[in-house]
């Protein structure tokens, strides 16, 4: 690769599902397949940054010379972005991290009952949000999955949370957002402004999602 407009600087990506154990043997968690992130990490480290993947459980090769922080839990994932956030100029929250968690997960597997079972879930913290809340001059980028309405809902979210710009896309166009080699996306601003991208290689979503970023970091640092 030749052009490394990313040298120098620390890129911290989230990828990946999250596990929400309710017991030892099993958990709450979803389909991502961490493609977004690993590209986003990919891509960012080709262009000459440092970059730090964080990411939940999935089966792809880390890019080499990425440092690679596994995680299992929301908890988990939240330390570990915190962590590495502090010495970030950007960061990409790709990871679907589940909103809830067991109240009470048991210390031994449950045995199964004729019953109905009613489980208590608690909140889990939101990390983009908490993120945003100690910005500094970091750029911070958020991905967001809407079944509807979804600009609004996106540009509010990217508000909430004070994030940069949010990518919106949605679960149910086939071979993209979850598991797919492909992604359609929406690039949403705080603002409400919107642009709507081509469907895309991950890879290529990455590469703008990059440039976007870096654009605003270079606006960032010269006021
Ligand atoms: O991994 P792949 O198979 O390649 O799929 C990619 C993807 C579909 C997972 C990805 O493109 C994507 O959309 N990721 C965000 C999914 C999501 O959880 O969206 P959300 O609307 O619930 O969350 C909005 C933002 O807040 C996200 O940046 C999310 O990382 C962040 N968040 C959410 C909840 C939480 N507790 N903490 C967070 O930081």
């Amino acid at each position: 690769d030749g052009l490394q407009d990313l040298h120098g600087l620390h890129v911290v990506v989230s990828a990946g599902p999250t596990r929400e154990y309710l017991d030892p043997v099993r958990f709450i968690s979803n389909p991502s397949s961490g493609k977004m992130g690993f590209a986003v990490a990919a891509r960012a480290r080709a262009r000459g940054a440092r970059v730090t993947l964080v990411s939940g459980p999935v089966n792809l090769e880390v890019p080499p010379g990425v440092q690679f922080v596994p995680v299992e839990s929301a908890l988990e994932m939240r330390d570990a972005m915190l962590a590495a956030s502090e010495s970030a100029d950007m960061v990409v929250m790709t990871a679907a991290v589940a909103d809830y968690r067991a109240a009470r997960p048991a210390g031994e597997k449950q045995a199964k009952g004729s019953e109905a079972l009613t489980v208590e879930l608690t909140p889990n913290p939101d990390i983009l949000a908490e993120l945003g809340s100690n910005k500094g001059e970091r750029v911070l980028v958020g991905f967001a999955m809407e079944t509807h309405a979804g600009v609004e809902r996106a540009a509010h979210k990217a508000r909430r949370k004070n994030a940069d710009f949010i990518l919106l896309n949605y679960p149910t166009r086939e071979g993209t957002g979850f598991g797919g080699d492909d992604n359609e996306v929406t690039l949403v601003r705080a603002s409400g402004e919107s642009e709507v991208w081509p469907r895309l290689r991950k890879t290529e979503v990455a590469e703008r999602l990059l440039s976007e970023a870096l654009t605003l970091h270079k606006y960032t640092r010269s006021v």
